[in-house]
């Protein structure tokens, strides 16, 4: 195709009207590029995605279309597979109603694009990878925060050599998640009933996986203990619940190269952190606190020697001893970027390394994460393959 002209393809949404659905994947990723004219190929031709909108819900359906000047939305999934124009599949549902989805998808032709967790099993992960091969489609998963601003930054510190011999790695990610009671929950119910394929070990573990191994390397074994310490909540409907999935995982992951990570995730733990989600590196050459945003550093000839004396009060502000990393780069919404990719993927064929084996990586970590905890030991973790 010649320079400058224009070629559409149809993205089917569905999940639309959840959380990731709407705010990340609509407005920030598809709209935004709409917004910005389009997303340049190589060959200079300019794609522009045009989402078709899928729910269960009419009325959402129809006021978000309204709200964003978009005239196709429909709630029949099976036809929205078929119209003309459409080429991705995209989804955003509840966890539990993934497969179903995307096997139609793949099914009809589509190539696909979907949040984590791809399934709620490894086998059902692999499977699905399996198929998508098989029918020749091209996928991929999102890793959403490997774009995040803090996280490349201490990439760029890995890669630069900065750390020497990495040692170990503390994560804490969390926030307090309200009951539902008295303070309405900021998080969908369902995220708190296993049967509904909710439990912060299948959320996040997909996530710590790609993040470990992206940064630091491959990881070996889990050990995961996982509590539900909110036994009951309030629902969307005001009525109260029994809490069935874990709430908070307490992680630890051995790595490649000796390195130890501990990571804690909750939705029961109140904040007293930069940000929502910290990682602290030590390595024998510096450490580094990487946040969603920010990066701070401390290298081995700046450390101070503080002496342990509980007599005394703390005599140096130890956070003012690091140093900020600087961006030295444009960080857009991290979704948006990989969205970039996976379009110039099916457009232009550019490599995409986050498919659904990737995916399924993912799930295996949350299920031996959960196996580790119901049987209280250490889990090594097999090399998954097609
Ligand atoms: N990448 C990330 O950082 C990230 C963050 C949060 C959630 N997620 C993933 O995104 C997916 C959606 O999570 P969310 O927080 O947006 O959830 P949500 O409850 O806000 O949205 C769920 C969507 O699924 C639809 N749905 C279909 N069947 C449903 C059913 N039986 N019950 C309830 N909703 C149903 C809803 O209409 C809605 O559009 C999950 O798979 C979750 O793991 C990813």
């Amino acid at each position: 195709m010649a320079a400058n002209e224009e070629r559409s393809v149809g993205i089917v949404m569905n999940g639309v009207t959840g959380r990731m659905g709407y705010r990340q994947h609509l407005v920030r990723s598809i709209l935004a590029i709409r917004e910005q004219g389009g997303l340049r190929l190589p060959d200079g031709t300019v794609l522009r995605p045009e989402p078709i909108l899928v729910g269960r819900n009419e009325s959402k359906l129809a006021t978000i279309a309204k709200e964003h000047g978009l005239d196709r939305w429909t709630t029949d999934l099976d036809e929205a597979l078929k119209l003309p124009g459409a080429e991705i599949y995209f989804d955003a549902q509840v966890t539990s109603r993934r497969v179903e989805g995307v096997k139609k998808a793949v099914a009809a032709g589509l190539h696909v694009y979907t949040e984590k967790p791809t399934a709620e099993d490894t086998e059902t992960a692999l499977e699905l990878a399996r198929i998508a091969k098989a029918a020749g489609v091209k996928v991929g998963v999102v890793q959403d925060k490997l774009f995040l601003p803090g996280l490349l930054k201490l990439k760029r510190l890995v890669d630069g050599g900065f750390f020497g011999r990495i040692l170990s790695v503390r994560g804490e990610f969390g926030y307090w998640v309200f009951e539902g009671d008295w303070q309405e929950a900021q998080r969908p119910s369902w995220n708190y009933r296993a049967e509904d394929g909710g439990g912060i070990i299948i959320d996040m573990f997909c996530h710590w996986r790609y993040v470990l191994e992206e940064i630091f390397g491959p990881v070996r074994s889990v050990q995961a203990l996982a509590a539900t310490h909110i036994p009951e909540r309030v629902g969307e409907d005001g009525k109260p619940y029994a809490c069935t999935a874990d709430d908070a995982a307490y992680g630890i992951f051995e790595l490649d190269g000796g390195i130890v990570a501990q990571v804690n995730s909750s939705w029961t733990t109140r904040v007293f952190r930069d940000e929502l989600v910290e990682f602290q590196v030590d390595g024998t050459e510096g450490s580094a606190v990487a946040g969603l945003r920010r990066c701070r550093v401390q290298h081995r000839s700046t450390t101070p020697k503080p002496v342990w004396n509980p007599d005394l009060p703390a005599t140096e502000d130890f956070r003012s001893q690091w140093q900020e990393v600087p961006d030295n780069a444009d960080f857009d919404n991290g979704f948006k970027t990989q969205w970039e990719m996976f379009l110039r993927h099916v457009a232009a064929d550019e490599p995409f390394p986050w498919d659904f084996l990737a995916g399924a990586r993912g799930v295996q970590l949350a299920e031996l994460g959960l196996q580790s905890a119901r049987e209280g030991r250490r889990i090594a973790i097999p090399e998954l393959t097609l």
